[in-house]
């Protein structure tokens, strides 16, 4: 990750129920996993913790001068937060509808007296039937609406969307930068963006979408250097890895359908994968961690024959690079691809391949910062499926011996 010297404060700015929250927690999954430090100030839980969860749709009613008064207050905390929070390397996203050019200005204007640069970030959706799924997914599930009947609280919701309607004024030049996606990503707007950060958000953020699917993974069976606890190398399944490749090929056929198959280029991903009744695509980019000078030794040996080298990678999982090889970090970083195509994707997918780079996997769809990669959990001979969702991502384990 670049880290670049001025803070970054992304905007959002759209109606509700647009999936504002959903792009600014995805902005910030993202950017953590990357390495970076990022946090989203979304307005409405400040409303929720200030002044009560389930304030009526007339109190968003810009022509209620208590109510505008009283969001104002809130808006204003959340601000005060995230200048507090925001310095060199971080990103925060200012998470609320923001519609009117005046709020934008003003926000503009607070985070440029701290040295600050903004983005505003709109999404608009004009598909009824996008809204109608996002008030139904999320909003109904909201604080806001807890004990209230669906149909009364889908009622209040429309009038509340109504009412930032009429002060609805989208995003153009004269507010400055911004990125304008229109009914999940099917368009994107960029007016004047510079940065390596906001070089990747774009990318990121135009893949989005939470239209319902499955990412399952699988490392590779049991390989004859697992067998003896060598690391690297290519070496072929043993017996029980054959088994394993065997039980997938007849399991996994029961679980999903006609999904994209990625292996890495090594034999054992690509023999695990062969027993599947679909095509495969062997990726480099899905190859393990190169261990470099210590690929093919185990764990003792690189202890006794460089304990210097065992005892910084131990230190710092994360950082430390085999010598001649990779770190985690650069794992991570070559991933950054897959994880696109992954976000992009809305058919399933079946991921053969390594530990570390599961773990990569795990870590940016699960929500965890670069450095819990190098912890997670990866056992051999378990298949794991991960199913995205609006507020996180489901991981289901199933051993298979
Ligand atoms: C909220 O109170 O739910 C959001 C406030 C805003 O978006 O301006």
């Amino acid at each position: 990750m670049i880290h670049e010297d001025q803070p970054l404060v992304l905007c959002m700015v759209g109606l509700p129920a647009r999936g504002k929250s959903y792009i600014a927690r995805k902005i910030v999954q993202y950017l953590s996993w990357c390495g970076s430090d990022a946090r989203v100030f979304n307005v409405g839980s400040y409303r929720r913790s200030t002044l009560g969860a389930g304030q009526p749709a007339e109190f968003f009613d810009p022509g209620n001068a208590a109510g505008a008064e009283a969001r104002g207050r809130v808006a204003e905390s959340a601000l005060a937060d995230l200048l507090a929070w925001v310095k060199p390397g971080r990103t925060a996203v200012y998470d609320a509808t923001n519609v009117g050019r005046k709020r934008r200005a003003w926000v503009r204007e607070r985070c440029e007296a701290v040295g600050a640069r903004v983005v505003y970030v709109e999404s608009v959706c004009n598909d009824p039937d996008v809204i109608e799924a996002n008030i139904r997914q999320t909003k109904l599930r909201s604080p806001d609406y807890e004990g209230v009947a669906e149909s009364k609280a889908i009622d209040d919701f429309r009038g509340r969307i109504a009412h930032y309607a009429r002060a609805m004024e989208p995003v153009d030049e004269r507010d400055g930068p911004y990125i304008r996606l229109t009914d999940v990503g099917r368009r994107i707007e960029t007016y004047d963006l510079t940065g390596w950060t906001l070089g990747r958000l774009v990318f990121l953020v135009m893949n989005l979408h939470i239209a319902p699917r499955s990412i399952w993974l699988t490392r590779h069976g049991e390989s004859a250097w697992n067998a003896v606890g060598r690391i690297g190398g290519d070496a072929p399944l043993t017996p029980r890895g054959e088994a394993y490749a065997e039980a997938l090929g007849s399991w996994l056929p029961t679980q999903v359908d006609a999904p994209d198959v990625w292996t890495s280029t090594l034999k054992r991903t690509v023999a695990t994968a062969a027993r599947l009744p679909w095509p495969s695509r062997a990726l480099r980019v899905l190859d393990e961690i190169d261990a470099g000078r210590c690929d093919g030794l185990t764990y003792a040996q690189i202890e006794s024959r460089w304990p210097d080298e065992f005892a910084s990678r131990k230190a710092d999982k994360l950082r430390y690079r085999y010598p001649l090889g990779e770190s985690y970090e650069d794992v991570i970083a070559r991933l950054d691809p897959v994880i696109l195509e992954l976000e992009r994707m809305r058919r399933p997918a079946v991921v053969v391949a390594h530990q570390a780079v599961l773990r990569g996997l795990i870590a940016y769809f699960t929500g965890r910062p670069a450095a819990d990669s190098p912890h997670l959990d990866v056992p051999l001979h378990t298949v794991i499926r991960l199913t995205p969702n609006a507020y996180g991502c489901d991981d289901t384990r199933f051993p298979l011996e």
